[in-house]
Order: structure tokens, then C-alpha cells, then sequence
């Protein structure tokens, strides 16, 4: 098992029980780090600290990604708690329900933009402040969380297919910039999985039951095991591993007809 132990992680993109995020804090914690979760706002907030109450000695922090001045605290917090920083995951992403339901030709200027500021730049944003942090530990690796969607057309996932492709090239921009300095980043796109953000999905049912059908594993997949990737990603085994979109999907990306 990859020993995550003397490391130490901010994960962003908890909302619940069920969020990917959570099961990667959850292994990531099991295998010995030390975490900064973060909430969005004072609604998620209770969910937040209840969850993170099972975690040892964690930092909980608000951060909404689109508030710069929120990110920089969250940085600064960081630092005076644990010196340095090795490891990210973002888990954050949104788009307004209409841009979900109309047709994408109907998205709007505003929609496409809130989309495309938090599902993808906030990667670039919070690259920039871990990096610093990074540095002194003598590199990191940031992980975040993408979808399919962002290189084929699945119904009503619009705009954040659009999204997603601006994160996946993020990645490989970051990986380029940040490589020198010993930091990777890699992304996970990880099979349909009903959690808060799939819900706004209309037909999202129908998604899961073609990967049921059709996967090569013919099953969907678990927030526990796109975890356990999370954490060779994010640990000494992917060391080599960077720029990389990993598929844990069960193998539905390579099926055709
Ligand atoms: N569930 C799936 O089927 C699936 C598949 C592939 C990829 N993903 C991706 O995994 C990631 C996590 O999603 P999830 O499925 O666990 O759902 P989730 O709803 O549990 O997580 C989404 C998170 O984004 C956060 N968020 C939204 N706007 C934010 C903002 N302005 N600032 C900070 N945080 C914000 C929410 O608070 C929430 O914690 C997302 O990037 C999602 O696109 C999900």
C-alpha cells in the first residue's frame, strides 16, 4: 500500500458523504497524510466538519474557488500549519442547470464563463498557490478529477464537456510549467457515479446503465476505487507520472461499436 505518512494534502471539493473527493481524503488519510479539507460556503460547511471529524488533526478551511482572496488564505493557512504542502486534489466543479438542460447551442455567455471558471481555471489558480509551498518540499503532485465528456458527447453534459477539455489541456500546461520543479499533475477521469454534482446531470441514470452494458468490465465504478488511483497518483509509486489523464472507468473509453 502507498505510505503517504509525513505528507501532507489539501483536498477541495467536498460536499458530502458521496463526493469523490471525500473518498480520496479518506484513503489519502488512511495511508498516513495529513489534510486541509475545504467547504463552498457556509452551506456545505456542517457536512464538512462533520466528515472531517473522523480525519486525525485536520485543517478545515472555506474556499470558494472563484474568490481569489479566499484562495490566498487558504495557502497562508497552510503554511503556518504545515510548512509546506505535498499534494493537491481539486474536486471542485459547476455549471448553471439551464446550461445542463437546454440544448448546447442555447449556452449563454455568462454560463459558459461561470463554467469554465470553476471546473477549469480554479486548477490554474490553485497550481499557482501550492506551488511555492510545493517547492519546499522538494516537489508535490496535484491531482483533479475530469470526465469523458470532455472529448465525446454525452447528453446534457454540455457545457461541462467543454469545461472538462479546458482542464485536461490545463493539466498538461501545468505539468509543463511545473515539472521543472518536481511538481506533477495529473487528472483521473473516473466513470459515471451518483453523486451531488451527477445529479444535476439530466438522464444521468441512462449513462450508468451503458456503462453496464457496454464497459468492458461491464459495472460502473466506485468513489473508493477511483480513491485508490488517487493515491498512487498522488504518492511515491507515480512519481514518473505526470501530464497524464488516467481512465478509471472500467474500460468504457475504448469501446466502440
Ligand atoms: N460523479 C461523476 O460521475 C463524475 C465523473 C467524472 C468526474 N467527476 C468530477 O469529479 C469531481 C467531483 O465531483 P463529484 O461527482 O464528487 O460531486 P460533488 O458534488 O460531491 O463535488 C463537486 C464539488 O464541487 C464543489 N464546488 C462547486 N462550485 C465550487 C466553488 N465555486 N468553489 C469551491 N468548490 C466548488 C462543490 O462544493 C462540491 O464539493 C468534479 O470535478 C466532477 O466533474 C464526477
Amino acid at each position: 500500500m502507498t505510505d503517504l505518512s509525513g505528507k501532507s494534502g489539501l483536498i477541495v471539493g467536498i460536499a458530502n458523504k458521496r463526493s469523490i473527493a471525500w473518498a480520496i481524503a479518506q484513503a489519502a488519510a488512511r495511508a498516513g497524510a495529513r489534510l486541509a479539507v475545504t467547504y463552498q460556503g457556509e452551506r456545505l460547511e456542517e457536512n464538512v466538519r462533520d466528515l472531517a471529524a473522523s480525519l486525525t488533526d485536520p485543517l478545515v478551511l472555506p474556499c470558494d474557488v472563484t474568490d481569489d482572496a479566499q484562495l490566498a488564505a487558504v495557502f497562508a493557512d497552510i503554511d503556518r500549519a504545515f510548512g509546506g504542502l505535498d499534494f493537491v486534489v481539486h474536486g471542485a466543479a459547476y455549471a448553471p442547470r439551464e446550461a445542463l438542460d437546454a440544448p448546447f447551442v442555447e449556452t449563454s455567455r455568462d454560463a459558459f464563463r461561470m463554467a469554465l471558471d470553476i471546473s477549469a481555471y480554479s486548477l490554474v489558480a490553485l497550481a499557482r498557490g501550492a506551488a511555492p509551498l510545493m517547492e519546499r518540499r522538494g516537489g508535490g503532485s496535484i491531482l483533479t478529477l475530469t470526465y469523458l465528456g470532455s472529448q465525446r458527447v454525452f447528453q446534457n453534459y454540455n457545457v461541462m464537456g467543454v469545461a472538462k477539455a479546458a482542464l485536461e489541456a490545463s493539466v498538461r500546461y501545468l505539468a509543463a510549467d511545473l515539472g521543472p520543479k518536481g511538481i506533477r499533475v495529473n487528472a483521473i477521469s473516473a466513470g459515471p457515479i451518483k453523486t451531488l454534482a451527477a445529479a444535476g446531470i439530466s438522464g444521468f441514470s441512462a449513462i450508468l446503465q451503458q456503462y453496464r452494458d457496454r464497459a468492458p468490465l461491464r459495472r460502473t465504478v466506485e468513489t473508493a476505487e477511483v480513491a485508490d488511483a488517487a493515491v498512487f497518483l498522488l504518492g511515491p509509486s507515480g512519481r514518473a507520472v505526470t501530464a497524464e489523464v488516467l481512465m478509471v472507468d472500467g474500460g468504457y473509453h475504448a469501446t466502440g461499436m
